[in-house]
């Protein structure tokens, strides 16, 4: 993830992600005013795989204002993501701790908990770093939810395939848009003597049928360990909230048998940026074999192999699974899809300012600065020129809520 408040930023470039956190706000309100708090009225939450920027600063906002709803005395939040990840810029981001909260003035241990009319959850001077969706005049700025803070924050650095938190520790935990993120691949695909080598690909993406089972297999593996791993961290009536990103119903088959076209955004960004290796190494610019040394680190589970993994790990029992359209991206699409037509460049621009967010760093580190600058160059033009071939369809999402067994 590309650090930092920068224009390549992850924290400025995040709207899709933005949209859907919006979308499970509601959700979110909903699960927090029905928990059972503890005795001690003292609540654990934590955000696995949380980046930085106003997405991950809105979640805590409204999770923390809830369970102060809903009668918590204190929070603490945990803020979980790799060591690389640009904690600096997050706990610069994060609104001052509301005054009134911590024992220190007028609440001591005993003092009832907080009524919501006393939460000042929208009053902040705190100016946040917004993704943006750049429609050139109709251009829309995220809308954050700033805030007084109404949360203890600490870090914590680790992965989420590993155990992070000691045992019955945690009330709620999130993950939105991360648990695609895989951090270490199966040998084999890239291993030229497997015949789940992932050759002339960079993502595991249904083109190469063995790669993308094997690949499949892996994150099965893995997925089933997440959730064994964070029983044993949460608290008996833990519960645990996902959101998968650009996830099918059922495997995309079709896909792999090449029957059809790709058929949804996702597909075209990624069959683009394909097509940007391929046209390197016709140029002589890299190797083949440099091209498939290199695969983006991401798997997208469909639905059915997440509720195989949460029936398989046997630890959590499904209070929601829902496979969602994407409407609301959908709807800010189709605004700027006219603004689009008119003026490619800005699509061009907008699409690869979000892949390279996500992308960059891991493309800098592999082929350089010099060549990835002119990697997302030549995909901005891409995206410009085929703007009008592009799928408008934008993935699922699939939403999860798990209460610990
Ligand atoms: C697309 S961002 C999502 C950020 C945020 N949750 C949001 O919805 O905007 C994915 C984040 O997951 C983190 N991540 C990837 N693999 C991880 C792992 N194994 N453990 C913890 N965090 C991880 C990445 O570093 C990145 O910050």
């Amino acid at each position: 993830m590309q650090p930092g408040s920068g224009r390549h930023s992850y924290a400025l470039n995040s709207w899709i992600q933005a949209l859907a956190i919006q979308r499970l706000l509601p959700t979110l309100q909903y699960i927090v005013n029905c928990f059972k708090l503890p005795q001690d009225g003292i609540i654990r939450v934590a955000d696995l795989g949380c980046s930085c920027g106003a997405n991950v600063i809105n979640v805590a906002n409204i999770i923390s204002a809830s369970f102060h709803t809903n009668g918590a005395s204190e929070i603490q939040y945990f803020f979980n993501d790799l060591p690389t990840n640009d904690f600096n810029v997050l706990f610069q981001q994060l609104p001052p701790l509301d005054p009134t909260l911590g024992g220190n003035q007028n609440i001591d241990a005993c003092s009832p908990p907080l009524k919501s009319n006393q939460l000042n959850i929208f009053e902040s001077n705190v100016q946040l770093q917004q993704p943006i969706l750049d429609f050139g005049k109709g251009t829309k700025k995220m809308e954050v939810e700033t805030s007084k803070r109404l949360y203890y924050a600490a870090g914590v650095p680790g992965s989420f395939w590993e155990r992070l938190f000691p045992s019955s520790n945690l009330h709620l935990i999130i993950s939105c848009h991360a648990l695609h993120w895989i951090t270490h691949f199966p040998k084999f695909i890239q291993d030229k003597t497997s015949i789940a080598y992932n050759k002339g690909q960079t993502f595991i993406n249904g083109q190469n049928p063995k790669a993308f089972e094997a690949c499949g297999e892996a994150f099965q593996e893995n997925l089933q360990k997440f959730f064994v791993h964070r029983a044993i961290e949460m608290a008996s009536n833990g519960i645990l909230i996902l959101i998968f990103c650009h996830s099918w119903t059922d495997h995309p088959t079709t896909k792999i048998n090449n029957e059809s076209p790709p058929h949804t955004h996702v597909d075209f960004i990624t069959e683009m940026c394909e097509s940007i290796w391929e046209d390197f190494i016709f140029e002589g610019l890299i190797t083949e074999e440099l091209r498939d040394s290199f695969n983006f680190p991401v798997y997208y589970p469909s639905a059915k192999e997440i509720h195989m993994a949460v029936e398989k790990s046997n630890v959590f029992v499904i209070q929601k699974f829902e496979v969602r359209e994407n409407i609301i991206a959908s709807e800010m699409f189709e605004q700027g899809q006219q603004s689009f037509l008119e003026n490619p460049d800005l699509y061009g621009n907008m699409l690869t300012k979000t892949v390279r967010s996500a992308f960059g760093e891991l493309l800098e580190g592999h082929i350089g600065v010099e060549l990835a600058n002119t990697y997302f160059q030549r995909l901005k033009q891409k995206f410009a020129i085929h703007v009008k071939d592009s799928f408008w369809k934008l993935p699922n999402e699939t939403l999860l809520v798990l209460k610990r067994k």
